[in-house]
């Protein structure tokens, strides 16, 4: 059997077609988050592996089974970011930006072994921002009021809720994890492999369990809400009030708990019911990180990433409306090769006068009935006409497709002319 020729499984093309509503929504996250003073910042897609097991937590899906690493011909290991954040304090950190800048946004493709399915992919897009140093609950309600600000601008506000919780210090999360530890034990047989691993390593993680059974078990699990300390506590009403007054509704899941080691304090998760089991299209939270070996180099910030998929997805649920960019403003047909070099000039002309217009030169061999079939079904707004008769006699024949309706104009006028058709 003839094998075909297929992209990698999780990985997929981003067609045209669907990248005018893409191109479309990316424009608005890079205005809002441009005006709220983030600046753009890029980053590599491969870094040390290192990094992001010392960050994002060993005991994670991403560390002990997502990453795509290899070495390279010199024996470094390294990997495929499966996130943003640790290649960003890496860079902040690397270029001594904290002090100059404290927020920043950055946008591309992320890499992580899952089972593909809707929503889930192993090569996807994210929207991230992080901000760097900046401790007051303010901030944290700033970022819910950016993303909201997003959700409203796109349409898709009622589609979208967001869910909030407190994971405390590490302080807070060392008492908790003693008493999740001792009431999980009571039922460590019903546990499956993965939570009985994790029961003595990372025992939270548990807590984000999709199995059914463990769900049902941890209903009657303590909660890390109650083993908060004060600070914490007060820090999360704090955000809580403000969220109120400024009219954000949230829903305090005490269960979420986030993927990666590396946060602490506030986490959230914006979340649609619209999309099936893979529902969080935007998440984020507080963290500490400690880079270097010593644990010297301390960064705090708060960030937050888009799944730029899952948004596409519950945009094109909610049929938004958006400007489609498609289609030609001028088709430029030339009849006999002799002309060819009039369209060429005329097409060139137009682009320096007039950059913004969509010029298509049709250097087909198909009949003059095709080319003008190509423009009309494109669609085209005004075709321009070169064949030998017009060249004779100085002209262009301009039809207007929109209108029906056609022109002919002397050559040395078509350029202020073309003006009027727009
Ligand atoms: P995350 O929750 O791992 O957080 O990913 C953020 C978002 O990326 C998810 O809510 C989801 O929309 C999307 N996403 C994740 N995995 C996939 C996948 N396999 N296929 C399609 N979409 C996916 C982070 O990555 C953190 N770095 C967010 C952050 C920034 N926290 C602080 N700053």
């Amino acid at each position: 059997m003839q094998k075909t020729i297929k992209s990698v499984r999780g990985m997929h093309d981003y067609l045209p077609e669907e990248l005018q509503l893409w191109n479309y929504i990316e424009n608005i996250i890079k205005e809002i988050l441009n005006s709220y003073c983030y600046l753009e910042i890029r980053l590599p897609i491969v870094e040390k592996t290192e990094i992001f097991q010392r960050a994002i937590g060993n005991i994670t899906d991403i560390i002990e089974k997502e990453m795509y690493s290899f070495q390279d011909r010199k024996g470094n290991n390294i990997t495929l970011r499966p996130e943003g954040t640790v290649g960003c304090v890496r860079a902040i950190i690397q270029n001594n930006l904290a002090h100059k800048n404290n927020k920043f946004w950055y946008f591309g493709p992320m890499f992580r072994y899952e089972r593909p399915q809707k929503g889930r992919y192993r090569q996807f897009y994210q929207f991230g921002a992080e901000v760097f140093g900046l401790d007051y609950s303010e901030i944290d309600l700033e970022i819910m009021i950016l993303t909201s600000r997003i959700w409203k601008v796109l349409g898709i506000d009622k589609d979208i809720k967001l869910e909030i919780n407190s994971i405390g210090s590490q302080n807070d999360r060392i008492k908790y994890k003693k008493e999740l530890i001792f009431f999980l034990k009571q039922y460590e047989s019903l546990l499956d492999d993965d939570s009985k691993r994790r029961l003595y390593t990372n025992p939270l993680r548990i807590l984000d369990s999709k199995n059914e059974d463990i769900k049902k078990i941890l209903k009657k699990a303590p909660l890390l809400y109650n083993y908060l300390d004060k600070k914490s506590k007060n820090y999360f009403k704090t955000l809580c009030t403000m969220l109120n007054d400024c009219g954000i509704q949230y829903y305090h899941n005490k269960f979420l708990i986030r993927g990666l080691d590396y946060y602490n304090s506030t986490v959230f998760e914006w979340r649609s019911n619209q999309l099936g089991a893979q529902d969080a299209i935007c998440a984020g939270g507080r963290y500490n990180f400690f880079l270097d070996n010593k644990g010297i180099k301390k960064i705090s910030g708060i960030g937050f990433a888009i799944g730029m998929e899952r948004l596409i997805l519950l945009a094109q649920n909610s049929n938004i409306f958006f400007p489609d960019q498609r289609g030609i403003d001028i088709y430029i047909i030339f009849i006999g090769d002799s002309n060819k070099r009039y369209a060429i000039a005329l097409s060139e002309e137009i682009h320096d006068v007039y950059p913004k217009l969509k010029v298509f030169t049709d250097f087909s061999n198909c009949t003059l009935a095709k080319k003008i079939t190509h423009a009309v079904n494109f669609p085209s707004h005004i075709a321009i006409l070169i064949g030998d008769d017009e060249v004779k006699r100085g002209l262009f024949l301009v039809k207007d497709l929109k209108y029906n309706k056609q022109y002919y104009i002397f050559k040395n006028e078509i350029l202020i002319k073309i003006n009027s058709f727009f």
